[in-house]
């Protein structure tokens, strides 16, 4: 996730900044700039890579100057480079821009720009900003930034200097975090606490909608629309550990809470306005491409492989395709039938796994064209694919992934949407219904959250049995297979995952007396064949606790404790149902006094065979 630092004061700007990044660099980057107001004017040195590379030439070529902005980068728009580092500038190099978060409509923007003669440089949505803010001053930097976010859809924080006003520094928050630390004498903006906390304890947060302007003397807070607000400030007591994780204990829960932006950011800028169309500008199959699709295979490791079962559903559902499923160290060593109408997608995290990456381009060697959803530009998936989707979830820090998971399944409803709709499989209406539920999705994940102390007093219970069921069918047996795994590598307790309906044929002798038995009944088609492989494990003692959707009545009649998911379409159930699972597995983790982010003997990315 990108990092925002900006410093207005009495110090030399270069060594706040710096040291503000260092802070920020745990939240992962690819590549590292800052800007300072000097005596020769705004001077900008970026670079890709770590900050060690940025501060080597920083001690070649210091900037000296009391005001500047600072960025670490995640690759979104354009990969990892030295000219799509931040901060950017505009063709008169007057003004400079660090932004975190997503322009939607940065390409129409930029065309209305190109028209007026702007010349951009960069592949990233940010140096529209610069340009759009030049084209918009007549004076005032704090009119003109407000002109151009009113021109701007999307998320996005923004720290902002102009060569025309050098004592002042704007900055916006929209959906992206952005606060701003008050000192003597001196001010700061941050997009995480880390950043300025050793500087100052005293924050202004900013809301979405609002912005500031900061310079040595004073912050003035005000909203988008030019009015002004009063604030008092908020003591920041943590200590830096804390700051990381925002408060949270854990990286792991504090992903498991961002999963509501990192829908909302893989959706953005991919539904079209009407809200009835999915549009997926990174995939440059045509319409005959795409018709020629005889078969998909899908294929990933851990947790990635799990959204692809998902996947695999998701799409035959929608675009009446055959679709299967590997492990991706599997794949390669079972001669697929791969051949060039077939389309592999391979989903990946980090983009790096070696047996991804082998079953990649073993693909491509047979001549099928690669579709990749991955979380990472720039990585060798990344790179190496025909296709990208790239989920916007951010870095994921804690070993056991949970918002790049969810994100993986908000991009296969994406795709196989797309894919009806070029097929024309389904009515437009349906298509029409499923996006509508699907913007729904984030606010009903925060519901969800909002239950976590429930969904702790169950994985207390859980966490003294070292032996335990995940049963569901369908797309809810997919979901036990993630809550199983999930469960497995964080608390380190015994747990399986049957289809409800395999049980009987053998693992049934398993099951008893006091055995917890997790049960998803959420499927309203399956839910009938559910409840009867529920009562078979009942009836030998097991303890059934069961996921079911609001509203429903009668699965509390069969299981001894309920769990209540928010109402959706069946198939995008998946999105929601995971959510208390893996609320379960964390606490479950914790109460054994585990270390949550980073389970024994698994490691976060695993590049070797
Ligand atoms: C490792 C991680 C898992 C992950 C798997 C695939 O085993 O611990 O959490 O699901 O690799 O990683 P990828 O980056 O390819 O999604």
């Amino acid at each position: 996730m990108c990092g925002i630092v900006g410093y207005v004061g009495k110090r030399n700007s270069q060594e706040v900044l710096i040291e503000g990044l260092k802070k920020l660099e745990y939240r992962g980057y690819d590549s590292a700039g800052i800007a300072v107001f000097t005596e020769g004017g705004l001077q900008i040195r970026k670079s890709k890579g770590r900050l060690a590379i940025l501060e080597s030439q920083l001690q070649q070529a210091p900037l000296s100057g009391g005001i500047g902005i600072g960025h670490t980068r995640w690759a979104t728009h354009g990969k990892p480079s030295d000219i799509n580092s931040h901060p950017h500038t505009d063709n008169s190099q007057k003004f400079s821009v660090v932004h975190n978060g997503i322009i939607e409509n940065y390409i129409a923007l930029k065309e209305e720009l190109q028209a007026q003669g702007h010349v951009f440089v960069s592949e990233t949505d940010t140096e529209v900003i610069s340009h759009l803010i030049a084209s918009l001053y007549d004076g005032d930097i704090v009119k003109a930034v407000q002109q151009a976010v009113k021109r701007m859809k999307g998320a996005f924080a923004l720290g902002v200097l102009t060569e025309y006003e050098p004592e002042k520094l704007v900055a916006v928050r929209l959906q992206s975090p952005l606060i701003i630390g008050v000192g003597e004498g001196e001010n700061f903006i941050g997009s995480d606490i880390p950043a300025i906390l050793e500087y100052t304890r005293n924050v202004y947060i900013l809301n979405d909608g609002e912005m500031a302007l900061l310079t040595k003397d004073g912050v003035e807070l005000m909203t988008i629309e030019g009015n002004f607000i009063s604030r008092e400030t908020f003591h920041v007591d943590w200590d830096i550990t804390t700051a990381e994780k925002a408060g949270f204990d854990h990286f792991m829960l504090k992903e498991i809470h961002e999963q509501p932006k990192a829908y909302r950011d893989t959706m953005s800028s991919r539904i079209d306005e009407s809200g009835r169309k999915v549009i997926l500008n990174e995939v440059k199959m045509t319409p005959e491409q795409i018709r020629g699709i005889r078969n998909i295979h899908i294929v990933a490791c851990g947790t990635a492989y799990h959204a692809g079962l998902v996947g695999k559903t998701v799409i035959e559902h929608l675009a009446r395709i055959p679709v299967e499923t590997d492990v991706a160290s599997e794949y390669r060593y079972r001669s697929p039938i791969i051949t060039p109408e077939t389309l592999v997608i391979v989903v990946s995290q980090s983009g790096e796994t070696a047996d991804t990456l082998a079953a990649l381009r073993e693909a491509r060697r047979c001549g099928a064209r690669v579709l990749a959803i991955t979380n990472v530009v720039g990585s060798s998936v990344a790179r190496e694919a025909d296709d990208v989707i790239f989920t916007w979830a951010g870095p994921e820090i804690a070993v056991a992934s949970t918002k790049a998971y969810t994100s993986q399944l908000i991009a296969f409803y994406l795709l196989g949407l797309y894919l009806a709709q070029t097929l024309e499989t389904q009515e437009e209406a349906y298509i029409a219904e499923l996006i509508a539920a699907m913007q729904q999705l984030p606010g009903k994940v925060e519901a969800l959250l909002a239950q976590a102390e429930t969904v702790k007093q169950v994985a207390e219970q859980v966490a003294k049995h070292d032996n335990l069921f995940f049963i569901g069918r369908g797309l809810d047996y997919a979901i036990a297979l993630e809550g199983s795994l999930k469960l497995k590598e964080i608390s380190y307790i015994h747990s399986e995952a049957y289809a409800a309906g395999e049980l009987k044929h053998g693992t049934l002798a398993l099951i008893e007396e006091g055995i917890p038995v997790i049960a998803l009944a959420t499927q309203p088609d399956l839910f009938e064949k559910t409840v009867s492989n529920i009562k078979e494990v009942t009836a030998r003692g097991a303890y059934v606790i069961g996921l079911h959707t609001e509203g429903d009545n009668e699965l509390a009649k069969t299981v001894d404790q309920t769990f209540a998911i928010p109402e959706t379409l069946p198939l995008l159930m998946p999105a929601l149902s995971i959510i208390p699972l893996q609320l379960l597995s964390y606490y479950a983790s914790l109460a054994r006094g585990n270390d949550v982010d980073k389970p024994r003997n698994l490691a976060k990315s695993v590049t070797v065979e």
